[in-house]
């Protein structure tokens, strides 16, 4: 593999890496001839960066500054010998761990991009791929681009069908302007403990209205919830595994904070009855104060999910009673085991609680 074009032009680079998919020059030229004249000055973002060819092509080009993400030690050595070879040391960093949290960090220092590149491996399933994209828009500087390389005959659509998507043997990628990120993104945020079927029943129906829903999955240390917050997620993430436009995430933070950096400008909530207007009226008011701009919306629980509760479920689960009706089966064996024998703990945070 060489540098194709700039300053590095011709510079071999480092033997790849097992377990490193690299695109092909030939995918590369073809993909940069497309991106034209793009390369003055500005930055570029490698995620999934593998050898960090893409990258460090787009500073051969003239691009000023890259940041590499890339998690493996050894990929992350690869790229630091192939700007070494490259000598474009100076203007490049590496950032050794796993996307998600360093878009975590970019997004709270303000960081933002001219080109973002990503390449996620093929493994990675097609949601993580969506939730990651949908981050991407809050990074892109005006006239940004988005690239997406994915293997084979992806059967997902990115950002609904936006992009311009071109085929290069068995390498789809697809280009993003920032216009395409001007979705409508939602936040459905809860403590999950557990999930029901009456918060599925509200993340579903939000999901047929929004172009993207991610559920925050509080971390609440206040609440002392039962299960770990990852645990609280992975059981969130099997029951949605259907609904294409959600992800799932945990949220160790304020809302709308979580909100603002996945460019979301709506929080939707589950409302069941009257009893639960005040707690959620406070901090709906709360979250405006805070950010003007993020706005709450609810959606009407169904009437047969009126009285159901996580705090219900907790209490039923913890006698060994049947909570089958109340939370999807898929988790139901999790659930009757995870919350079994809890009385102790469970009965004063139902009286205290007035949801959840
Ligand atoms: O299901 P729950 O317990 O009603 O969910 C509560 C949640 C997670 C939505 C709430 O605790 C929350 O928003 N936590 C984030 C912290 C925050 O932003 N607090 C200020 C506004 S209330």
């Amino acid at each position: 593999m060489r540098i194709i074009s700039g300053s590095a032009r011709g510079a071999r680079l480092a033997p790849v890496p097992r377990g490193v998919r690299p695109t092909s020059d030939r995918v590369r030229e073809s993909l940069f001839n497309a991106l034209g004249q793009f390369f003055d000055g500005g930055s570029v973002l490698d995620l999934y960066a593998g050898t960090g060819a893409l990258g460090i092509e787009a500073v051969s080009r003239g691009m000023e500054r890259a940041t590499f993400v890339e998690k493996a030690s050894r990929a992350a050595a690869s790229i630091r010998e192939n700007l070494r070879r490259t000598g474009l040391e100076g203007r490049a960093e590496i950032r050794r761990e796993g996307v998600a949290r360093a878009l975590d960090d970019l997004l709270e220092h303000g960081r933002t991009y001219n080109l973002i590149f990503m390449d996620p491996p093929y493994r990675i399933a097609a949601k993580e791929v969506e939730g990651v994209l949908s981050r991407l828009g809050v990074l892109l500087a005006p006239g940004g681009r988005v690239v997406v390389e994915r293997g084979g005959a992806p059967e997902e659509v990115l950002l609904g069908e936006k992009g311009v998507t071109r085929r290069y043997g068995g390498t789809v990628v697809t280009v993003f302007d920032r216009s395409d990120f001007m979705i409508n993104v939602a936040v459905c945020p809860g403590s999950f403990d557990p999930i029901t079927v009456g918060h599925l029943d509200v993340i579903r129906r939000a999901s047929g209205v929004f172009d993207h829903v991610v559920v925050a999955v509080g971390a609440n240390r206040v609440k002392n919830p039962r299960l770990t917050p990852d645990g609280r997620r992975a059981l969130v993430e099997k029951v949605t595994a259907n609904l294409g436009n959600v992800s799932v995430e945990v949220m160790d933070g304020l809302l709308v904070e979580f909100a603002r950096e996945r460019g979301a400008r709506v929080i939707v909530k589950g409302l069941r009855a009257v009893s639960d207007f005040n707690s959620e009226f406070e901090q709906a008011q709360l979250n405006q104060t805070l950010d003007a701009e993020v706005e709450t919306m609810f959606i009407m629980a169904s009437a047969k999910h009126s009285f159901l509760s996580s705090s219900a479920v907790r209490e039923i689960a913890s006698y060994g009673g049947d909570v089958s009706e109340f939370v999807p089966d898929e988790i139901l064996e999790t659930v009757m085991e995870a919350y079994a024998g809890t009385q102790a703990d469970t009965e004063p945070r139902i009286k205290t609680e007035s949801k959840g």
